[in-house]
């Protein structure tokens, strides 16, 4: 541990910046009981004044100096008790402010100017469109004002807002609003107070002159709390679904948790010009737009469901994040996993609880598994970080919320809202650790979590091989469990985890038979219902009364986050994606099935073979199109390859050339060998008509997209014909953007025109702009490159706009693999290139461009070369913001 430790100490020490340990933490000496704070908005210079109510907390000497944190402010005055300070009574830092001494008990008045217009970090109070916004969390509000910039110091809040009326007609913070009134030039004011204390991240303030949807809900107990939901002007029809699935949000947490919300007024701001998906502020959500605006016309099936998710993922927050709070940041899992947790089974109750599952587990597969492996790998509860905003990632969140998930199966869902339900008795109001959160379920349930615990202390993605022995004679099926977990930067030698494994047999009818585990000896699992429970390296179960031939189904519903490993054959594969009850494992089998065929496929163009693979694939495959009883997007789900991004996972280092064509191979092959089966399913699914969004009608759309996408790999003009009609005349995103996208990546001769028709169309809905950048952005051909240099310059794209960097950039990068990993190496120039352009812009998208390079080492060596040299350069940069130089760094460690 200690040995990388230094190696991260002494590249940070040359960088000068600051490692925050998990271990450091220490209390806040001193009680804020009240903050005030009055804005008066302005672009270039808004001034900001603060009045707080401090005493020192008992247990801590009087000479304590009084620490705050303060980023880009230029510090006006200060005044203790209204006594002005003067320079020798405090010390400007370069981020914050200390006073050398203080009062047991004081008012604190700070006065601050700081710059909005020129704030394009969007972190702190900046300006979107022409209207004021914040972000704070997560150590943003120390760039509005001097304050413990911490979540555990929680206080009552009173916001004033002072601005032009005409320009900002509304006025919003968080809570209530309690005055309001006109002031001389024009000028108007508002006055907020939130009655419930909050940690500084959860401050809010919008102004500007918006469209406003509003509506109400009356709780479980009766009360009637309004419904607003803030956009552009001329975005009002755009907003119906997001009020709706405010609604739906609502209800359900009082329905599945017993949560009812607690303010007269729950408020949504979209934003154009936003970091992240959307932010929980009490009272008043902010969110990026493409996660509130949607419409027929502009939205798309998935954008749609993505939508209510973060609409649900916020509105959780206000039980599990702004009641019961994190103590420090190290605990973010603690309120991001959970509520990832409790939007992913929002989602699932609202659409089809297995196609969520395979959506949810491809996230972990393709994203996390490669973080969990990479030199940003840590625990869902880090141990250290240089930069907060570089641990909002799918390790905290995703896997975060399996753990979550493992709760439920271990305790049942029972046993996991009694868990809860004594986690907010005890709680509420309070800033809290994951231990808090692990005793409650401990103490709910009186059951052993002490080596569950190995989930938050212990990166790294575990390793179940699985091995099983058949006796004929005696019919038992004993399988032989082995787990491990690879060493992560600065742990090594892991200890065994408790993973809950989900199995089932099927018999040779496609059956599950029941499980009959018998005790053989000391080595045995311990074996509930259907769930095993391996707690040691090297366990086994025997199951009684089996049938030859009988196949494990093992970690049905993916019950933990591992990788397993288990020699199935082909045949077992193609036996699982026909038959497993489990809708999860029977997807997980023909992905299975789909890279096995693929790896083989790579190790004959290595050894300069002629390439083929089992006509089984193919009538596997069939089956599941041909099978009506089966839903269209499991359908679609289950016919799609795996990414070239999980595939990577798959494997220690790559070839990715050989990767790519042994991919394009089976697709092509599949298509030509099922091509009258894939057009019949796509004339018999694809629908022109009226347009409906029910789940028959969702489905259908899905499962014609998925067999026009493997019909277009047959390069025919007639095909494209069929795509280029699906465009022109479809009434909905969905139809229209799966068209566009197979002919842009096709080699269709007018491809271009038709992307700039697409443009031309759509060039004043921004959120369909975008759309069309990504499809430009992954397009696998070679000119790719030229055009996305070129789009830097297009009206559509401003460096500026994250959702804009995310669409060209980061798509680029994700989602062609082709083009970035050019042999050349523009590709990693290209990238290099921007993050050079954006760290000292947004130094927190900066860093998330950079996390691309991560796996640099798993390619062949001039790949690695290349990389390497885009990455030290990087860190060669003058002034290289802290965000970027902490993923640049520890990737070339
Ligand atoms: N708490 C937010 C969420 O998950 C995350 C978030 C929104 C965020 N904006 C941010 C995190 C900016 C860091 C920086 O819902
Ligand atoms: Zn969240």
């Amino acid at each position: 541990m200690s040995d990388s430790m230094n190696q991260q100490e002494s590249a940070a020490l040359r960088q000068e910046v600051q490692v925050h340990y998990r271990s450091d933490y220490e209390p806040f000496p001193y009680d804020i009981q009240s903050v005030y704070l009055n804005f008066k908005l302005n672009p270039e210079a808004t001034v900001v004044e603060s009045v707080l109510e401090v005493q020192r907390r008992a247990g801590f000497a009087p000479d304590e100096r009084l620490c705050l944190d303060g980023v880009n402010l230029e510090l006006l005055s200060v005044a203790i008790d209204e006594q002005p300070l003067d320079e020798s009574q405090y010390q400007l830092l370069e981020e914050g402010l200390e006073i050398l001494k203080v009062p047991d008990s004081f008012k604190l008045s700070i006065q601050v100017k700081i710059s909005p217009e020129t704030n394009t970090s969007l972190e702190g109070l900046y300006l979107s469109n022409g209207k004021y916004c914040t972000q704070c969390e997560a150590e943003g509000f120390r760039k509005i004002t001097f304050y413990p910039d911490r979540p555990d110091v929680m206080s009552k809040f009173i916001v004033r807002i002072e601005a032009d009326a005409e320009e900002f007609p509304h006025m919003l913070s968080n809570g209530n609003r309690i005055e309001y009134g006109e002031l001389e030039e024009g000028k108007q004011f508002a006055l907020w107070e939130d009655p419930f204390k909050k940690p500084s991240y959860l401050f809010a303030l919008c102004a500007g002159d918006y469209d406003l949807l509003t509506d109400n809900f009356q709780t479980m107990t009766g009360r009637e709390v309004r419904l607003e939901v803030y956009v552009d002007k001329g975005k009002l029809d755009q907003c119906h679904h997001a009020m709706e699935s405010l609604k739906k949000a609502m209800k359900w947490d009082e329905d599945v948790f017993g949560l009812e919300y607690d303010l007269d007024i729950y408020m949504i701001v979209a934003v154009g010009d936003f970091n992240m998906g959307a932010m929980e502020n009490k009272g008043l959500n902010i969110f990026n737009t493409k996660y509130v605006l949607a419409s027929q016309d502009t939205a798309t099936d998935t954008d749609f469901i993505d939508v209510e998710g973060v609409i649900g993922h916020e509105y959780f927050h206000n039980w599990t994040g702004n009641r019961v709070t994190c103590r420090d940041w190290f605990q973010l899992s603690l309120k991001e996993g959970l509520t990832v947790f409790r939007d992913q089974e929002f989602t699932a109750d609202q659409t089809d609880h297995g196609v969520k599952r395979i959506e949810d587990v491809k996230v972990i597969r393709s994203h996390q598994f490669a973080e969990d492996a990479g030199p940003m790998a840590h625990p869902i509860r880090p141990d250290s970080y240089i930069e907060m905003n570089n641990f909002y990632t799918v390790t905290v969140y995703n896997k975060g919320a399996e753990v979550i998930r493992m709760y439920q199966t271990l305790l049942g869902r029972d046993g996991f809202k009694r868990g809860l339900d004594v986690y907010f008795e005890r709680h509420d109001g309070q800033a809290v650790t994951c231990e808090d959160f692990v005793r409650a379920m401990e103490d709910a349930n009186h059951y052993d979590l002490q080596q569950f615990r190995r989930w938050y202390s212990q990166a790294g993605t575990p390793e179940v091989q699985i091995r099983s022995f058949y006796d004929e004679q005696k019919r038992r099926l004993r399988l032989g469990f082995k787990q491990s977990c690879p060493d992560t930067p600065g742990q090594k030698d892991k200890e065994p985890f408790h993973i809950p494994v989900k199995v089932g047999l099927l018999n040779d009818s496609g059956q599950d038979i029941e499980l009959k585990p018998i005790t053989v000896g000391d080595n045995d699992a311990q074996v509930e219902g259907d769930i095993i429970h391996l707690k040691s390296t090297e366990q086994s179960v025997t199951f009684d009364d089996v049938p030859p031939n009988a196949i494990p189904s093992l970690l049905r519903g993916f019950s933990a986050p591992v990788k397993l490993d288990y020699n199935y054959s082909q045949g077992d594969l193609i036996y699982l994606f026909a038959h497993d009850s489990d809708s999860f494992n029977r997807w997980q089998a023909g992905q299975e099935l789909f890279s096995q065929v693929i790896f083989e496929l790579c190790d004959k163009l290595e050894a300069g073979q002629e390439l083929f693979f089992s006509d089984a694939v193919i009538q596997a495959v069939k089956n599941i199109l041909d099978n009506t009883t089966l839903d269209g997007q499991f359908q679609s789900l289950a016919l799609t390859i795996p990414s070239i991004n999980a595939l990577m996972e798959e494997v220690d280092s790559i070839d990715i050339d050989y990767l790519i064509e042994a991919r394009n191979y089976l697709k092509h092959t599949l298509a030509q060998e099922l091509e009258l089966d894939w057009l019949l399913h796509y004339q018999t699914n694809h629908h022109v008509g009226d347009f409906e969004q029910d789940k028959e009608a969702i489905s259908r759309r899905a499962i014609a997209g998925t067999c026009l996408s493997y019909l277009m790999a047959l390069e025919k003009d007639d095909v494209y014909q069929l795509a280029l009609k699906q465009l022109g005349s479809a009434n909905n995103m969905t139809d229209a953007s799966t068209a566009l996208q197979l002919i842009v990546h096709s080699n269709y001769e007018n491809k271009l025109a038709v992307a700039e028709d697409f443009y031309q169309k759509w060039q004043n809905e921004e959120l369909v702009v975008n759309k069309w950048l990504v499809v430009m952005a992954t397009d696998p051909a070679d000119e790719t490159i030229d055009r996305i240099e070129s789009l830097l310059d297009h009206p559509s794209f401003e460096l500026k706009n994250p959702n804009k960097v995310r669409s060209l950039i980061s798509a680029f990068t994700s989602a062609n693999p082709s083009q970035f990993h050019r042999a050349d190496g523009r590709g990693y120039q290209y990238l290099a290139r921007q993050i050079k352009a954006l760290y000292a812009v947004n130094p927190q998208t900066a860093a998330r461009l950079t996390g691309a390079f991560n796996r640099w080492r798993k390619f062949d060596e001039k790949r690695q070369m290349m990389m390497r040299e885009q990455l030290e350069e990087i860190l060669q940069m003058p002034e290289l913001s802290k965000d970027v130089f902490e993923i640049a760094s520890k990737a070339l460690k």
